[in-house]
């Protein structure tokens, strides 16, 4: 049966990571998945982390199914991280925990389609590849609006809101609140009231994709758009990812949060989502939720954590510092200042496809072939072999 079977060119992400491993050159430097590395390029094992896992380890037992929904424990402390503590006390939610970011989008996709299949899902150009797989996976008609001017190097408004006041009412809008992936472009507090007032206007239905909070411009600051969207009394969909930001990618753990009209639909909602877990995988795994759940009911541990997202950021903007401040002195007559605006993990360097094979056959260095980098695996060492690499790319090709 299966000697039909067409293969599959790999995933332009993940893909990439698989090829950097098998790469035998010593000097190789990773800068295509999105992955926080320290400044000794290693990714973190953060203290607030090891700590949880000392105390879960210490006090751990046999693991039961946990509820489809996941652990309350959790589910209570994850709310108030988007929405703000005051703010989550007056909304009518159904939270969930999920498989990482993508099992929150892959939940939210299905719970959407079940009841929403006619609608379109608008999705921004460019965007996470995985997104536009996600929801025609799910079974969506999937459109993209456009977000970025590859001209200016900018946000494309005015574009993007056009295009969003020709959507069908109740179709659905994927939005990056904080550190647009791939583009870092993110928009500014004015330019997010106007798209709320379109999605507004036109009753569209927003699903907020945070995977980044706080590595923009701080936590409450990466979560405003969601808040300001939720104080205007309209439902939303967020999907939350812990991957980066507790430095815990292989455990899979995230969160889908909706916002319903009042509790009697947040309750309704909440067992749709308990099917979709169902229908897909049951219940969700203990481990990885053990530990931010420990970090995040605790308050010393709490604190400890905040401050290692900050010195996290803090770090990825000195990197997109110094890049830029290495790229100056070797390109002189071009400007690249578009590294210093831009926020979050990636930049968007423009490099062509054919540049960025360039980047990975002749200088061990990975890169996605839209010209995503990810700067937070920059650091003092790598910095002037990847600036001088960039250069000799861009002269000769
Ligand atoms: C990325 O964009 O590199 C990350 O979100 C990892 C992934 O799953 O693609």
């Amino acid at each position: 049966m299966f000697f039909n079977i067409p293969s599959h060119s790999g995933d332009p992400i993940l893909g990439l990571l698989e090829q950097f491993r098998s790469d035998p050159r010593p000097h190789k430097v990773n800068l295509g998945v999105g992955m926080y590395y320290d400044e000794a390029g290693a990714i973190p094992f953060l203290a607030s982390v090891k700590e949880a896992e000392r105390r879960v380890v210490d006090a751990a037992t046999a693991r039961v199914y946990l509820p489809m929904e996941g652990e309350r424990a959790f589910l209570e402390v994850v709310a108030p991280l988007i929405f703000g503590a005051a703010l989550t006390d007056q909304l009518p939610l159904a939270t969930i925990q999920t498989i990482g970011g993508s099992g929150a989008l892959k939940i939210g996709a299905d719970f959407l389609h079940r009841f929403f299949p006619q609608k379109n899902v608008w999705v921004p150009s460019p965007t996470w590849d995985n997104h536009i797989g996600i929801f025609e996976g799910a079974g969506f008609i999937v459109k993209s609006y456009p977000y970025y001017d590859p001209e200016t190097r900018k946000f494309a408004g005015d574009a993007m809101l056009a295009t969003l006041a020709e959507a069908s009412r109740g179709d659905i809008v994927l939005l990056h609140p904080c550190c647009h992936n791939p583009t870092g472009v993110d928009p500014t507090k004015e330019e997010w009231t106007s798209i709320l007032d379109v999605l507004e206007a036109h009753q569209l239905l927003p699903f907020f994709d945070m995977a980044y909070q706080g590595f923009g411009a701080g936590q409450d600051e990466d979560a405003a758009p969601i808040r300001t969207w939720a104080e205007r009394g309209r439902d939303v969909l967020v999907s939350l990812s812990f991957s980066k930001t507790f430095s815990l990618y292989g455990e899979r753990c995230g969160a889908l949060c909706i916002r319903a009209g009042d509790a009697e639909s947040a309750g309704n909602v909440l067992a749709q989502l308990k099917l979709a877990v169902r229908r897909n995988y049951s219940s969700p795994p203990t481990h990885g939720m053990r530990l931010i759940s420990t970090i995040l009911n605790d308050a010393e541990l709490r604190a400890q954590w905040l401050a290692e997202v900050e010195a996290m950021r803090v770090r990825i903007r000195s990197m997109r510092s110094a890049l830029a401040a290495l790229l100056r002195k070797l390109q002189p007559a071009h400007t690249h200042d578009y590294l210093e605006r831009q926020t979050g993990m990636f930049a968007f360097t423009g490099l062509s496809v054919h540049q960025v094979a360039r980047l990975k056959d002749e200088h061990a260095i990975y890169a996605v072939d839209s010209g995503r980098i990810c700067v937070a695996a920059l650091n003092e060492g790598n910095l002037p072999v990847v600036a001088k690499a960039i250069t000799e790319v861009l002269r000769s090709t």
